[in-house]
Protein backbone atom coordinates (compact mmCIF):
# COMPACT_ATOMS: atom_id res chain seq x y z
CA UNK A 1 0.00 0.00 0.00
CA UNK A 2 1.45 3.67 -1.11
CA UNK A 3 0.05 6.85 -0.28
CA UNK A 4 -0.40 8.91 -3.23
CA UNK A 5 -2.08 11.97 -4.71
CA UNK A 6 -5.25 11.23 -6.75
CA UNK A 7 -7.62 13.03 -9.23
CA UNK A 8 -11.42 12.10 -8.53
CA UNK A 9 -13.49 13.11 -11.19
CA UNK A 10 -16.56 15.13 -10.88
CA UNK A 11 -19.46 13.12 -10.67
CA UNK A 12 -21.67 12.23 -13.87
CA UNK A 13 -25.38 11.28 -14.58
CA UNK A 14 -26.55 9.46 -11.24
CA UNK A 15 -23.23 9.99 -9.43
CA UNK A 16 -22.00 11.57 -6.45
CA UNK A 17 -19.01 12.67 -4.59
CA UNK A 18 -18.29 11.81 -1.14
CA UNK A 19 -15.89 13.52 0.92
CA UNK A 20 -14.79 10.82 3.33
CA UNK A 21 -14.55 11.87 6.69
CA UNK A 22 -13.88 8.20 8.39
CA UNK A 23 -13.25 4.82 7.30
CA UNK A 24 -12.70 1.64 8.52
CA UNK A 25 -10.16 -1.09 7.98
CA UNK A 26 -12.66 -4.40 7.39
CA UNK A 27 -10.34 -7.82 6.75
CA UNK A 28 -11.46 -7.73 3.48
CA UNK A 29 -9.27 -4.89 2.37
CA UNK A 30 -6.36 -7.13 3.29
CA UNK A 31 -7.75 -10.09 1.77
CA UNK A 32 -7.70 -8.65 -1.91
CA UNK A 33 -4.31 -6.88 -0.54
CA UNK A 34 -2.51 -10.23 0.23
CA UNK A 35 -4.34 -12.59 -1.81
CA UNK A 36 -5.68 -11.57 -5.04
CA UNK A 37 -5.31 -14.18 -6.70
CA UNK A 38 -7.96 -14.44 -9.36
CA UNK A 39 -8.52 -10.87 -9.26
CA UNK A 40 -6.81 -8.31 -11.25
CA UNK A 41 -7.86 -5.14 -10.05
CA UNK A 42 -4.47 -3.27 -9.41
CA UNK A 43 -3.83 -0.38 -8.70
CA UNK A 44 -6.87 0.49 -7.35
CA UNK A 45 -8.10 2.21 -3.63
CA UNK A 46 -9.12 -0.07 -1.22
CA UNK A 47 -11.70 0.35 1.39
CA UNK A 48 -15.13 0.02 1.55
CA UNK A 49 -16.36 0.77 5.25
CA UNK A 50 -16.90 4.69 5.40
CA UNK A 51 -18.87 7.94 6.15
CA UNK A 52 -18.55 10.98 4.71
CA UNK A 53 -20.36 14.25 3.08
CA UNK A 54 -21.58 14.92 0.15
CA UNK A 55 -19.66 17.09 -1.80
CA UNK A 56 -21.17 17.60 -5.22
CA UNK A 57 -23.87 15.82 -7.07
CA UNK A 58 -24.08 15.08 -10.63
CA UNK A 59 -27.03 15.52 -13.13
CA UNK A 60 -30.52 13.90 -12.14
CA UNK A 61 -29.72 12.74 -8.79
CA UNK A 62 -32.63 13.63 -6.78
CA UNK A 63 -32.10 12.15 -3.25
CA UNK A 64 -28.93 13.61 -2.16
CA UNK A 65 -27.54 17.20 -2.15
CA UNK A 66 -24.10 19.11 -1.03
CA UNK A 67 -23.81 18.85 2.89
CA UNK A 68 -25.92 15.44 3.49
CA UNK A 69 -24.27 12.62 5.82
CA UNK A 70 -23.99 9.44 3.55
CA UNK A 71 -22.38 5.92 3.95
CA UNK A 72 -21.32 4.23 0.77
CA UNK A 73 -22.27 0.83 0.74
CA UNK A 74 -20.19 -1.71 -0.91
CA UNK A 75 -23.88 -3.98 -1.96
CA UNK A 76 -25.73 -1.46 -4.35
CA UNK A 77 -29.35 -1.36 -4.00
CA UNK A 78 -31.64 1.07 -6.18
CA UNK A 79 -34.64 -0.25 -3.48
CA UNK A 80 -36.97 -0.52 -6.77
CA UNK A 81 -36.46 -3.47 -8.51
CA UNK A 82 -37.94 -7.11 -7.75
CA UNK A 83 -34.06 -7.99 -5.82
CA UNK A 84 -34.19 -5.20 -3.89
CA UNK A 85 -37.61 -5.40 -2.78
CA UNK A 86 -37.48 -8.80 -1.87
CA UNK A 87 -36.84 -9.57 2.03
CA UNK A 88 -35.48 -12.77 1.25
CA UNK A 89 -32.80 -11.72 -1.07
CA UNK A 90 -29.32 -11.69 0.74
CA UNK A 91 -26.13 -9.46 -0.39
CA UNK A 92 -25.55 -13.11 -3.06
CA UNK A 93 -28.44 -11.92 -4.93
CA UNK A 94 -28.15 -8.31 -5.64
CA UNK A 95 -26.09 -6.16 -7.40
CA UNK A 96 -28.20 -3.91 -9.00
CA UNK A 97 -26.70 -0.65 -12.13
CA UNK A 98 -24.30 1.39 -11.03
CA UNK A 99 -20.46 0.70 -10.14
CA UNK A 100 -18.82 3.69 -10.58
CA UNK A 101 -15.85 4.80 -12.68
CA UNK A 102 -12.69 4.65 -10.78
CA UNK A 103 -10.16 7.71 -10.30
CA UNK A 104 -6.82 8.75 -11.53
CA UNK A 105 -2.94 8.29 -10.58
CA UNK A 106 -0.19 9.01 -12.50
CA UNK A 107 -2.10 8.84 -15.75
CA UNK A 108 -3.51 5.30 -14.43
CA UNK A 109 -6.95 4.35 -14.11
CA UNK A 110 -7.30 3.43 -10.47
CA UNK A 111 -10.15 0.74 -10.02
CA UNK A 112 -12.91 1.44 -7.62
CA UNK A 113 -13.28 -0.93 -4.82
CA UNK A 114 -16.30 -2.30 -3.70
CA UNK A 115 -17.88 0.19 -5.96
CA UNK A 116 -16.97 2.91 -3.73
CA UNK A 117 -13.22 3.11 -2.32
CA UNK A 118 -12.89 4.94 1.27
CA UNK A 119 -9.53 4.56 1.48
CA UNK A 120 -9.39 8.17 -0.03
CA UNK A 121 -10.25 11.85 0.79
CA UNK A 122 -13.19 11.82 -2.07
CA UNK A 123 -14.59 9.38 -3.72
CA UNK A 124 -17.56 9.43 -6.39
CA UNK A 125 -20.06 6.74 -6.29
CA UNK A 126 -23.53 5.66 -7.74
CA UNK A 127 -26.31 7.23 -6.22
CA UNK A 128 -27.65 3.51 -5.38
CA UNK A 129 -24.75 3.00 -3.65
CA UNK A 130 -25.20 5.76 -1.08
CA UNK A 131 -26.99 5.44 2.17
CA UNK A 132 -27.97 8.81 3.82
CA UNK A 133 -28.13 8.94 7.62
CA UNK A 134 -28.85 11.03 10.30
CA UNK A 135 -26.90 14.26 10.86
CA UNK A 136 -26.05 13.87 14.00
CA UNK A 137 -24.62 10.60 13.14
CA UNK A 138 -21.14 10.70 14.57
CA UNK A 139 -18.85 9.77 11.26
CA UNK A 140 -15.92 8.26 13.26
CA UNK A 141 -18.03 5.64 14.10
CA UNK A 142 -21.31 4.90 11.85
CA UNK A 143 -18.63 4.24 9.07
CA UNK A 144 -18.45 0.93 10.27
CA UNK A 145 -21.97 0.58 9.69
CA UNK A 146 -21.19 0.44 5.95
CA UNK A 147 -19.89 -3.38 6.31
CA UNK A 148 -18.82 -5.08 9.29
CA UNK A 149 -22.08 -4.57 11.64
CA UNK A 150 -24.89 -5.06 9.23
CA UNK A 151 -22.48 -8.30 8.35
CA UNK A 152 -22.51 -9.94 11.65
CA UNK A 153 -25.59 -8.57 12.74
CA UNK A 154 -27.56 -9.04 9.42
CA UNK A 155 -25.52 -12.44 10.16
CA UNK A 156 -27.45 -13.69 13.01
CA UNK A 157 -31.12 -11.69 12.74
CA UNK A 158 -31.63 -12.24 8.90
CA UNK A 159 -30.08 -15.47 8.05
CA UNK A 160 -29.47 -17.71 10.85
CA UNK A 161 -32.64 -16.50 12.19
CA UNK A 162 -31.47 -16.53 15.90
CA UNK A 163 -34.24 -17.64 18.07
CA UNK A 164 -35.36 -16.22 22.12
CA UNK A 165 -33.62 -18.63 24.60
CA UNK A 166 -30.74 -20.23 22.16
CA UNK A 167 -27.75 -20.93 22.61
CA UNK A 168 -24.76 -19.39 20.15
CA UNK A 169 -21.29 -19.98 19.28
CA UNK A 170 -20.00 -17.30 17.65
CA UNK A 171 -16.07 -17.64 15.87
CA UNK A 172 -13.50 -14.11 15.83
CA UNK A 173 -14.19 -11.31 17.19
CA UNK A 174 -13.53 -8.55 14.62
CA UNK A 175 -16.38 -5.61 13.79
CA UNK A 176 -18.12 -8.62 12.32
CA UNK A 177 -18.16 -11.11 14.82
CA UNK A 178 -19.06 -8.18 17.72
CA UNK A 179 -21.50 -7.25 15.69
CA UNK A 180 -22.84 -11.15 15.52
CA UNK A 181 -22.98 -11.33 19.26
CA UNK A 182 -24.87 -8.08 19.88
CA UNK A 183 -27.19 -9.60 17.10
CA UNK A 184 -27.08 -13.17 19.15
CA UNK A 185 -28.35 -10.78 21.81
CA UNK A 186 -30.63 -8.79 20.39
CA UNK A 187 -32.95 -12.20 18.95
CA UNK A 188 -32.75 -13.41 23.00
CA UNK A 189 -30.02 -15.68 23.03
CA UNK A 190 -29.56 -16.38 26.29
CA UNK A 191 -26.08 -17.81 25.89
CA UNK A 192 -23.72 -16.67 23.71
CA UNK A 193 -20.30 -18.37 23.55
CA UNK A 194 -17.53 -16.36 21.77
CA UNK A 195 -14.37 -18.03 20.36
CA UNK A 196 -11.20 -16.28 19.46
CA UNK A 197 -7.62 -16.79 19.44
CA UNK A 198 -6.86 -13.40 21.16
CA UNK A 199 -8.41 -13.13 24.62
CA UNK A 200 -7.94 -9.14 24.55
CA UNK A 201 -10.86 -9.29 22.53
CA UNK A 202 -13.05 -10.80 25.48
CA UNK A 203 -13.61 -7.93 26.86
CA UNK A 204 -15.37 -5.72 24.63
CA UNK A 205 -17.12 -8.87 23.36
CA UNK A 206 -18.72 -9.03 27.13
CA UNK A 207 -20.31 -5.44 26.32
CA UNK A 208 -21.88 -6.56 23.30
CA UNK A 209 -23.44 -9.78 25.52
CA UNK A 210 -21.54 -12.82 25.64
CA UNK A 211 -21.76 -14.73 28.17
CA UNK A 212 -18.62 -17.21 27.87
CA UNK A 213 -15.41 -17.11 26.08
CA UNK A 214 -13.06 -19.62 25.19
CA UNK A 215 -9.46 -19.49 23.62
CA UNK A 216 -8.81 -22.18 21.67
CA UNK A 217 -5.43 -21.56 22.87
CA UNK A 218 -5.97 -22.66 26.52
CA UNK A 219 -7.48 -26.06 25.26
CA UNK A 220 -4.84 -29.02 24.19
CA UNK A 221 -8.60 -30.95 22.61
CA UNK A 222 -10.15 -29.61 19.53
CA UNK A 223 -12.48 -26.47 20.21
CA UNK A 224 -15.22 -28.02 18.77
CA UNK A 225 -14.95 -31.01 21.69
CA UNK A 226 -14.81 -28.46 24.24
CA UNK A 227 -18.06 -26.50 22.95
CA UNK A 228 -20.20 -29.85 22.47
CA UNK A 229 -19.29 -30.44 25.91
CA UNK A 230 -20.26 -26.66 27.43
CA UNK A 231 -23.31 -26.66 25.92
CA UNK A 232 -24.27 -30.65 26.74
CA UNK A 233 -24.35 -31.65 22.93
CA UNK A 234 -23.47 -28.90 20.71
CA UNK A 235 -24.86 -25.10 20.31
CA UNK A 236 -28.24 -23.82 18.29
CA UNK A 237 -27.02 -21.36 16.52
CA UNK A 238 -22.69 -21.13 15.77
CA UNK A 239 -21.37 -18.02 13.40
CA UNK A 240 -18.03 -17.94 11.32
CA UNK A 241 -16.57 -14.55 11.99
CA UNK A 242 -13.09 -15.62 11.21
CA UNK A 243 -12.90 -15.98 7.56
CA UNK A 244 -11.28 -19.27 7.41
CA UNK A 245 -12.25 -22.08 6.02
CA UNK A 246 -10.55 -24.14 8.31
CA UNK A 247 -12.79 -22.97 11.23
CA UNK A 248 -15.92 -23.12 9.22
CA UNK A 249 -15.15 -26.93 7.84
CA UNK A 250 -14.01 -28.51 10.97
CA UNK A 251 -14.95 -25.96 13.93
CA UNK A 252 -18.63 -24.52 13.29
CA UNK A 253 -19.89 -27.92 11.69
CA UNK A 254 -19.24 -30.06 14.38
CA UNK A 255 -20.86 -27.99 16.84
CA UNK A 256 -24.16 -26.79 15.24
CA UNK A 257 -25.98 -25.90 11.72
CA UNK A 258 -24.11 -23.51 10.32
CA UNK A 259 -24.42 -20.24 9.24
CA UNK A 260 -21.60 -17.83 7.30
CA UNK A 261 -21.47 -14.98 6.40
CA UNK A 262 -18.15 -15.32 4.11
CA UNK A 263 -21.33 -16.30 1.14
CA UNK A 264 -19.34 -14.12 -1.53
CA UNK A 265 -15.65 -13.98 -0.28
CA UNK A 266 -14.50 -17.45 0.43
CA UNK A 267 -17.55 -19.74 -0.77
N1 LIG B 1 -20.23 -9.49 3.55
C1 LIG B 1 -19.27 -10.35 3.77
O1 LIG B 1 -19.26 -11.47 3.30
C2 LIG B 1 -18.20 -9.91 4.70
C3 LIG B 1 -18.23 -8.62 5.22
C4 LIG B 1 -17.24 -8.25 6.14
C5 LIG B 1 -16.25 -9.15 6.49
N2 LIG B 1 -16.25 -10.38 5.93
C6 LIG B 1 -15.24 -11.37 6.32
O2 LIG B 1 -15.50 -11.70 7.68
C7 LIG B 1 -14.27 -12.05 8.32
C8 LIG B 1 -14.07 -11.20 9.59
O3 LIG B 1 -13.88 -9.83 9.26
P1 LIG B 1 -13.39 -8.78 10.37
O4 LIG B 1 -13.15 -7.48 9.67
O5 LIG B 1 -14.31 -8.82 11.55
O6 LIG B 1 -11.98 -9.46 10.75
P2 LIG B 1 -10.95 -9.17 11.93
O7 LIG B 1 -9.60 -9.54 11.42
O8 LIG B 1 -11.14 -7.82 12.51
O9 LIG B 1 -11.39 -10.24 13.07
C9 LIG B 1 -11.12 -11.61 12.97
C10 LIG B 1 -11.01 -12.18 14.40
O10 LIG B 1 -10.83 -13.60 14.31
C11 LIG B 1 -9.84 -14.00 15.27
N3 LIG B 1 -9.27 -15.28 14.83
C12 LIG B 1 -8.31 -15.49 13.89
N4 LIG B 1 -8.10 -16.82 13.73
C13 LIG B 1 -8.94 -17.46 14.59
C14 LIG B 1 -9.21 -18.84 14.87
N5 LIG B 1 -8.56 -19.81 14.23
N6 LIG B 1 -10.16 -19.13 15.80
C15 LIG B 1 -10.83 -18.13 16.44
N7 LIG B 1 -10.61 -16.82 16.21
C16 LIG B 1 -9.69 -16.48 15.29
C17 LIG B 1 -8.87 -12.84 15.33
O11 LIG B 1 -8.13 -12.82 16.53
C18 LIG B 1 -9.83 -11.62 15.21
O12 LIG B 1 -10.29 -11.18 16.47
C19 LIG B 1 -13.18 -11.83 7.26
O13 LIG B 1 -12.97 -13.07 6.61
C20 LIG B 1 -13.82 -10.87 6.28
O14 LIG B 1 -13.26 -10.96 4.98
C21 LIG B 1 -17.22 -10.78 5.06
ZN1 LIG C 1 -16.10 -5.61 4.50
ZN1 LIG D 1 -32.33 -2.98 -7.16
Amino acid sequence: MVVEEIEVFPPRDHEIRIKVVATGMCHSDLYFLVDCEGWSGFPAVLGHEGAGIVESVGPHVTKFRPGDKVIPVPITQCGECRFCLNPEKTQKDIFCKGLSRGSWCKGQTLVQFAGISTFSEYTVVSEVALAKINDSAPLETVCLLGCGIPTGYGAAINIAKVKPGSTCAVFGLGAVGLAAVMGCKAAGATRIIVIDTNKDKFEKAKVFGATDFVNPKDHARPIQEVLVEMTNGGVDFSLECVGNVDVMATRVWKVSPSWSMNIWLKN
